[in-house]
């Protein structure tokens, strides 16, 4: 067994703090996939897996393990992580919290769990440098789309396949890059994610712990309008084919379409492209960034249909042409049931205020359990509901106790795992 580790608040703010320093400039957070902040992070990792006694072992894509030495490859193990990438601007604890509990609880747990519990650091999941997000969980069960890897293009119109190249080449990936095959080095036997959540519901009903039992689905669609590019000072109104004005409509209709259906529907512009972008221009060309999300199937398929007739109409109505992409989709997904109710056993026995709840954000966790490994999500509180923004904050103690909670709840999850738990 090794020596008991420092799962204080103090040490787990100290470890945030150290890990929210690599970030590219700005308020926040930046961190992408395989860029050099996230090379350092993942080397500040590594190191700190190394001072209690771990070793790292990282996969084709750029994700972190870290083990015993005695947890050889193939082992089947009990992963507990999160990922290692931020939005733009975003706070310090989505994913770090996770990944960073993942390295204590690997840590504090060595030798004494069968299967044993293995830290995870997954290299991206919020698709903030490349279309496709969740590419650490995905390579790690072999979720790729043929090629993908040499197709999907950052900004700059790098390649993930040409950045993981490099990242690979700096040590920050195991060489070999990416093909349809899983690039997890060991059997999965089961997943608990710990992160914050994200949203208003612990803080305002004052509870300590969320056991996530289900995760939202989404679809990310890339809307193209394509209008005429004109004088903005003598094209009449009445003559124009306006592509920003047709976008600026079609988000509107999503924000209606998802009102109109009710909580937890939720449909987002995040995000509108319009060219030549110019003061005196009418756009000619936009492109609408929109995420659509619901905890149900059906309810998610409705919704996005109802938003995909809103742009055809508007398309056909302004004379502007339409070209829709799903850059991203991902359905609802369960947690384990097995998983949940020893979560909630658990609590009850410690008498933790918490509750069973969905999440409406996207997580490692959803891929995994997709691809059919028993899987679990613990939140913590967040202050105020914020995250992707730089004004992230949950209190330490909370941090602390969520991280105390899993170390309690990973061993019975082993055993559960050991018995072939679903
Ligand atoms: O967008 C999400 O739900 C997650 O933060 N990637
Ligand atoms: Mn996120
Ligand atoms: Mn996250």
């Amino acid at each position: 067994m090794s020596p008991a580790q420092d799962l204080s608040a103090r040490e787990l703010s100290r470890l945030v703090e150290g890990l929210s320093r690599f970030s590219a400039p700005g308020p926040g957070v930046t961190r992408f996939v395989y860029d050099d902040a996230w090379c350092e992070a993942q080397r500040w990792l590594v190191e700190a897996a190394k001072a209690r006694g771990l070793e790292a072992t990282r996969d084709r894509a750029g994700n972190l393990y870290l083990h015993d030495a005695s947890v050889r490859p193939g082992a089947r193990v009990v992963l507990t992580g999160s990922h290692l990438d931020t939005v733009r601007n975003g706070g310090p604890l989505d994913g770090p919290y996770g990944a960073l509990a993942g390295l204590l609880l690997a840590a504090e747990l060595r030798g004494s769990c069968e299967p044993p519990i293995v830290g995870l650091v997954t290299c991206e999941e919020e698709g903030s440098r490349f279309p496709g997000a969740f590419l650490g969980a995905r390579a790690m069960v072999g979720e790729l789309a043929i090629g993908e890897p040499g197709a999907s293009r950052d900004a700059e119109g790098v390649t993930w396949a040409e950045a993981l190249a490099r990242a690979a080449a700096n040590g920050c990936a195991a060489p070999g890059g990416l093909d349809g095959k899983a690039a997890a080095p060991f059997e999965i036997a089961a997943f608990l994610e710990l992160h914050i959540e994200q949203g208003p519901v612990l803080e305002s009903e004052k509870l300590a712990l969320g056991i996530v039992d289900r995760i939202a689905g989404f679809r990310r669609v890339r809307a193209t309008l394509t209008g005429e590019t004109r004088h903005a000072g003598t094209t009449p109104m009445r003559l124009r084919h306006d592509a920003l004005a047709a976008a600026a409509e079609l988000a509107l209709a999503a924000e209606h379409a998802a009102l109109a259906m009710g909580d937890p529907a939720v449909a987002t512009a995040g995000a509108a492209n319009a060219q030549p972008g110019l003061y005196n221009v009418v756009a000619g060309s936009c492109e609408l960034r929109l995420d659509v999300r619901h905890v149900d199937s059906a309810r998610l398929e409705k919704l996005a249909g109802s938003i995909e007739a809103a742009a055809r109409e508007i398309a056909k109505r302004r004379g502007v042409t339409l070209a829709l992409e799903t850059v991203s989709r991902q359905e609802p997904i369960a947690m384990s049931d097995e998983f949940v109710d020893a979560a909630s056993g658990l609590a009850t026995e410690r008498r933790i205020a918490c509750r069973r709840m969905p999440s409406g954000a996207g997580h490692d966790a959803m891929i995994l359990a997709s691809a059919g490994i028993p899987s679990l999500m613990l939140f913590v509180p967040s202050r105020g509901g914020i995250s992707h923004a730089p004004e992230e904050f949950t209190e330490p103690d909370q941090l602390a106790a969520g991280v105390a909670f899993a170390r309690e709840l990973l061993p019975r999850l082993a055993t559960l795992a050991a018995r072939g738990s679903r």
